[in-house]
């Protein structure tokens, strides 16, 4: 099993991370046989695999019930929970027990939460201190959609300087990598370059350490992308002509054969 020691070494070696989402079995145990170096149980599931419109209503139980699923299919990669919107922002206390439970009941190696803000520092401590790992998140943070809406973050210089000032307080504070999404390119690189623990972008360019990307996406599954996406194959295209195919056979009474 992948570590976050081992992520730390990838970093020194310049072996680029690759990580990626998943919300059930099947996928991740096809993400982990297919190679993923990261899975991440992250809470666009309530997206991509509940129907929300935002990422906001998927609750602690529900980002559990899935991160159980996704870790009876992975053997290889590192296993990574998001924590859920209001599962951590009301005292170090709340997210320390909600962290845990993502160990205890979901077997889950991590946890990721969003933010670089003062509060947000004192509960990664607070988490990391208690032996939990925990990954950062900083640039587009869309738990805060109805504050910063969908846009680019840093695209200013005081904007960048908060963002990468965001990134080297979690340093300091524990976190064992940091998520940067949608910033640009050249912020990116001044962060990874600044960090000693390993940057994982997301429309954040291509000198981070590793890339992530949500799974739906790049399978072709979800039916609106980012800008930043890379679609690498039309799955709701395979699916649609594979259920199609079956219908008709049914149908003409091709199948089942005798
Ligand atoms: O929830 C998620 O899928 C994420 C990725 C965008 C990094 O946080």
């Amino acid at each position: 099993m992948i570590t976050t020691h081992q992520l730390a070494h990838w970093k020194q070696e310049g072996r680029a991370i690759v990580a990626v989402t998943a919300w059930d079995f099947a996928i991740a145990q096809i993400l982990d046989q297919a190679g993923a170096d990261l899975i991440l149980v992250g809470d666009s599931l309530a997206m991509v695999a509940l129907g929300h419109q935002t990422t906001l209503p998927v609750t602690l139980d529900e980002m559990l019930h899935h991160a159980r699923a996704v870790q009876r299919g992975v053997q290889r990669a590192l296993l990574v929970c998001d924590l859920p919107f209001l599962s951590y922002q009301e005292s170090p206390q709340q997210a320390l027990h909600s962290a845990g439970r993502a160990l205890k009941e979901a077997g889950m190696q991590a946890v990721k939460l969003e933010g670089g803000h003062p509060a947000a520092i004192e509960t990664v401590a607070r988490i990391v201190q208690a032996g939990i790992p925990v990954m950062g998140h900083v640039g587009l943070t869309p738990q805060s959609v109805h504050r910063l809406g969908y846009r680019q973050q840093g695209k200013t210089p005081e904007a960048g300087e908060r963002i990468l000032q965001e990134a080297i307080a979690l340093e300091q504070a524990g976190v064992f990598s940091i998520v940067l999404e949608h910033i640009p390119g050249d912020l990116a690189l001044q962060i990874t370059r600044k960090l000693t623990i390993p940057t994982i972008g997301i429309g954040a360019g291509p000198h981070c350490d590793g890339q992530v990307l949500v799974t739906a996406d790049l399978l072709g599954l979800s039916t609106r992308q980012p800008p930043f996406a890379r679609v690498y194959t039309n799955l709701r295209e395979i699916i649609t002509q594979a259920v199609q195919q079956y219908g008709t056979e049914v149908r003409e009474g091709r199948f089942p054969a005798e």
